[in-house]
């Protein structure tokens, strides 16, 4: 089964390489309120399933270097982690080196871990989704490998632009360019900002292909939440501030702009 077009894996692979530094780019990774907020948040469903069948096997799609691998871990779970960068899945089998509570699988297609037969407690998706061009029908195809009564989890994927408030558009804009004013590339940086503004963008060009959905109006969260509505007994949008810049994390996060959107799914049906 093929979820994404072939150019757009390729491009996650060359684009996470070796050296890679996830963090830079990622707030849920380098504010602690942000990663706490998630690692709190999957050690809740970790713990529930462990209470309610004595273990929790969780699928971790697109692990990158194992943040929340190791707080899965750290909550008692047994981890199945994929990634499409062969660099990133290089790094996972050499962090995780000699547990045997985690496995590490190289999704060169990104479609792969659909051929196999495993089953999990839950599935977690950590900025995932906005890389995906079909994510909606990637997400309905990974309810299939989760055991009733599991969970799905996602969060870290930009809110639908269209259905935005203008307050929150204004300022994740305006916030990431004054982020970007330190990151140097600027030739690379005025060249993707004019093709945006244009509303131009090519499947050829590697980071249109990166942030696929981000230059593409978002990810749409609704729909999302119909999907899984279809699925799972209990499903939880919640919204949040995130954004590049540690000052203007603390300084915006106290007006709760819904920049970013997470979805937690309890209780699949059989
Ligand atoms: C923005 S990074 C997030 C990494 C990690 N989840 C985190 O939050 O730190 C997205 C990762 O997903 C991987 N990826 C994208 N599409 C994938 C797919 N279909 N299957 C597996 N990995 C994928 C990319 O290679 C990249 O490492």
């Amino acid at each position: 089964m093929t979820h994404e077009p072939q150019n757009v894996v390729a491009t996650q692979n060359s684009a996470h390489g070796e050296g890679h530094d996830y963090v830079k780019g990622s707030p849920h990774l380098r504010h602690p309120q942000l990663r706490t907020m998630i690692a709190d948040q999957l050690a809740a469903l970790v713990g529930e399933t462990i209470a309610r069948k004595g273990s929790c096997h969780v699928l971790e799609v697109g692990a990158g270097h194992g943040t929340f691998s190791s707080f899965l871990l750290h909550a008692g779970a047994r981890v199945t982690v994929t990634e499409a960068s062969e660099a990133s899945a290089a790094t996972l089998t050499e962090k995780f080196a000699g547990r045997d509570d985690v496995e590490v699988f190289f999704d060169s297609t990104g479609g792969d871990i659909f051929e196999r037969d495993d089953q999990f407690d839950g599935i977690v998706c950590a900025a995932l989704l906005h890389h995906i061009p079909d994510y909606v029908t990637f997400v309905s195809d990974l309810t299939e490998l989760i055991e009733p009564g599991g969970f799905f989890y996602s969060a870290q994927d930009p809110t639908y632009y269209p259905r935005r408030n203008r307050r929150t558009h204004v300022a994740q804009r305006g916030t990431y360019f004054l982020w970007r004013l330190g990151q140097g590339n600027y030739r690379r940086g005025l060249a993707t900002r004019i093709r945006r503004v244009k509303g131009e963008w090519t499947e050829t060009e590697a980071s249109d292909l990166v942030e696929y959905h981000v230059v593409r109006d978002g990810v749409d969260e609704q729909a999302l939440v119909t999907e899984l509505e279809q699925h799972f007994d209990e499903v939880e949008l919640f919204t949040y501030w995130s954004t590049q810049s540690p000052f203007f994390q603390g300084a915006l996060a106290r007006m709760k702009l819904p920049s970013e959107f997470g979805l937690i799914a309890r209780r699949l049906r059989s």
